[in-house]
Order: structure tokens, then C-alpha cells, then sequence
């Protein structure tokens, strides 16, 4: 993530000129062993119970976004995702041979392939809910 110096700054004893580009190294952020327990392993689970730093997990830059560049769309996203990994979670689906790989040169990164899935169903007991369930009500909506 970078911006422009918009002065000569001191920052952490490091110098830097009015115009300079500063990059903050999320990647290295998101793997920091002294703040993550086995950064490099996908593991959800790890923030079940436990309240993360405002500058720790940074996906929408960090600080306060009332007196900096913070995303100003974080609460709203995050009340999406809230929302949408819900619904997600009761789909299964296949995953089709592809690249997952990342690359670490591209900004914004992705997958190589994206993320293709196919074969998209709802979990075999949210299709009966959906014919009726067993009182005959709460139908799901794809
Ligand atoms: C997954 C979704 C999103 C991600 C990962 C994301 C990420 C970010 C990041 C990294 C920044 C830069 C923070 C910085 O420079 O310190 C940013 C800024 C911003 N985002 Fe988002 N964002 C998302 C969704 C949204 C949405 C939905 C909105 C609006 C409804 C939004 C509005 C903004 C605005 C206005 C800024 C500029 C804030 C400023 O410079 O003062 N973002 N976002």
C-alpha cells in the first residue's frame, strides 16, 4: 500500500523527503511471527474469542479513518462479509483444477486464475429447507 510524503518526516529514524513514495508492507504485516502464531497457516479459528489491535490486521489500512486515510468503507464491508459468509458457507461447490499461486509482484494481488468454483448447490439439508423444512417454513433465498 503506498502514498506520497506530503513533507520532509522523520518517522522510526528514518528520513524522508516531501514527495517520497512510502510503502507499507502489508504482506510482511499479515505474516509477522511477533504478532501472528504460525502466520503462514489459513487458520480462521485463530480470531474466534480473541480481540485483534486496531493496527494488527490491516486489509483497509490501519489507524483511525476519522483523522487518517483508513478505509472509509470498513464498517460497511464488514457488515457485509458478516452477512455473506453465512450464506456462503451453506453452499458446497467444486473447485476445478486452476493456478492458485499468488503473485507477489502484482498490486492489486490474486490468484493467478482468480478463484473459479463450479457446480454450485446448496448443502443438501438447506435444499430441504428450502422445499418446505420440516414446519414448512424458513425457505432460504439464493
Ligand atoms: C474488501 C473491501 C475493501 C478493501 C479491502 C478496502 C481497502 C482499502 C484500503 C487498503 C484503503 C487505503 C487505506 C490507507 O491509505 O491508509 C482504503 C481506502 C478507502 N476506502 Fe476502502 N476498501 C474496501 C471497501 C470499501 C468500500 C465498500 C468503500 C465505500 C463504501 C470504501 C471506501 C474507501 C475510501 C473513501 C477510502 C479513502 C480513505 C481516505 O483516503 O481518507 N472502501 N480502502
Amino acid at each position: 500500500m503506498g502514498a506520497f510524503a506530503v513533507k520532509d518526516l522523520t518517522w522510526q529514524g528514518e528520513q524522508m523527503s516531501e514527495g517520497a513514495l512510502v510503502l507499507l508492507d502489508l504482506y510482511g504485516q499479515n505474516h509477522d511471527g511477533e504478532l501472528w502464531e504460525r502466520p503462514y497457516v489459513f487458520d480462521p479459528g485463530r480470531f474466534v474469542g480473541v480481540s485483534v489491535g486496531r493496527d494488527d490486521l490491516v486489509p483497509q489500512g490501519g489507524g483511525d479513518p476519522h483523522t487518517g486515510h483508513r478505509c472509509a468503507g470498513e464498517a460497511v464491508t464488514m457488515a457485509i462479509l458478516r452477512t455473506l459468509a453465512v450464506q456462503l458457507a451453506q453452499l458446497d461447490y467444486t473447485v476445478p483444477r486452476q493456478d492458485l499461486t499468488i503473485s507477489l509482484r502484482r498490486v492489486p494481488t490474486r490468484p493467478r486464475s482468480g478463484f473459479i468454483i463450479s457446480d454450485v448447490r446448496l448443502r443438501a439439508e438447506r435444499a430441504d429447507l428450502r422445499s418446505g423444512g420440516p414446519k414448512g417454513q424458513g425457505a432460504a433465498s439464493r
